[in-house]
């Protein structure tokens, strides 16, 4: 099968390249031999990637430890289920799904994937597969860093970090939705995004004060370092500042700091597909892509706004 592979961790999104990898063995899978419970094989049709990707330690090394490479990146999926592994429940060959597969696997930009089926949920016939893949790592976050770690309730304030990134304007929107005031912040020319995802308000990093939006309930913080430390000293009394990049430097005076990576969970994809399909969830993808054309995709000349996705199949 084709697939993106890297090799080089220094090398970054340029040492991206197209090659052949094998295809799953479906057969294989399925016999007792596998032993492989629980996995199934999904012939990819759409993938997403995160900017940061080839930076974290998972992309390079197995779960005990030993290089994997060539890995193939891209934990973001939609596509069809061709192979269910012996044991296997809960889904069934041709049915479409979407979800996140494992950090210290072999990822989604490929033809085909395996990933265990508790990591998917059915995808609805009317969202696309592009769609898909570019809300379930994004999604997943935005709702678990709000209501998980978060929560948040109606009448509370949050203050959403990288509001045009592609997690930001999902949390942005799962938020107002659930009846929280919503402060995001990004760069100057990110205003318009945030306030059409339904911001109230937009602090421009780049020009305005941060400390200037006072006291909320709740960070979402994507960035870290100096900005996360400040966001601390804007969290109330009792409120939570959460990170997902990396441990936060910094605790709330009289908060909690928590920082946590995305797991996938079934019944919440499922909860991000209803909200897609009936239009309460706008996905912001900023380039769609062959994978012929994914290195070049991913090693942009300029930055592009939203989320790359890869659709490897018409
Ligand atoms: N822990 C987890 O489970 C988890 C899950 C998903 C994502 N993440 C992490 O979350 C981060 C965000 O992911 P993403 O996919 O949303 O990325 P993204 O789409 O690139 O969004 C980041 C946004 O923040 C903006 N930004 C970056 N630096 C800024 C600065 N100094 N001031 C103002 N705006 C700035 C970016 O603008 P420009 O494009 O102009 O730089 C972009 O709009 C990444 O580090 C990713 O690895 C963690």
């Amino acid at each position: 099968m084709k697939a993106i592979v890297v090799t080089d961790r220094a090398a970054g999104t340029a040492g991206m390249t197209l090659a052949e990898r094998p295809e799953p063995d479906v057969a294989r899978l399925a016999g007792l031999e596998g032993a492989n419970y629980g996995d199934v094989v999904v012939e990819v049709h759409a993938s997403g990637f995160t900017g940061n990707e080839l930076e974290w330690p998972s992309t390079w090394i197995d779960r005990l430890g030993r290089d994997r490479t060539p890995s193939i990146p891209g934990h973001e999926v939609a596509g069809v289920v061709t192979g269910l592994s012996y044991g296997t429940t809960g889904l069934s060959v041709g049915q479409r799904v979407f979800g996140l597969t494992d950090w210290t696997r072999d990822g989604t930009l490929a033809e085909y994937v395996v990933v265990e089926a508790r990591n998917l949920a059915p995808l609805p016939a009317d969202v696309d597969f592009t769609v898909g893949a570019s809300v379930a790592m994004t999604g997943l976050t935005a709702w678990q860093g709000l209501f998980e770690h978060g929560h948040i309730r109606a009448g509370q304030s949050v203050l959403v970090h990288g509001a045009a990134g592609a997690v930001g304007s999902m949390a942005i929107q799962l938020a107002r939705e659930a009846g929280v005031y919503v402060i995001s912040t990004g760069r100057a020319a990110h205003r318009q995004t945030a306030l059409d995802f339904g911001a109230h308000e937009f602090v421009d990093l780049e020009n305005d004060a941060m400390e200037g939006v006072g006291g909320v309930d709740l960070v979402f913080d994507v960035f870290g370092g100096d900005i996360g430390r400040r966001s601390a000293g804007l969290v109330r009394s009792g409120g939570t500042l959460v990170s997902v990049a990396g441990p936060p430097e910094a605790r709330p005076a009289d908060g909690l700091a928590i920082d946590f990576v995305v797991v996938p969970d079934r019944a919440q994809l499922s909860e991000i597909a209803r909200r897609v399909r009936d239009g309460r969830l706008r996905t912001h993808i900023g380039q769609v892509a062959t994978l012929d054309d994914a290195v070049v995709a991913f090693n942009p000349t300029e930055r592009i706004e939203g989320k790359t996705i890869i659709r490897v199949r018409r």
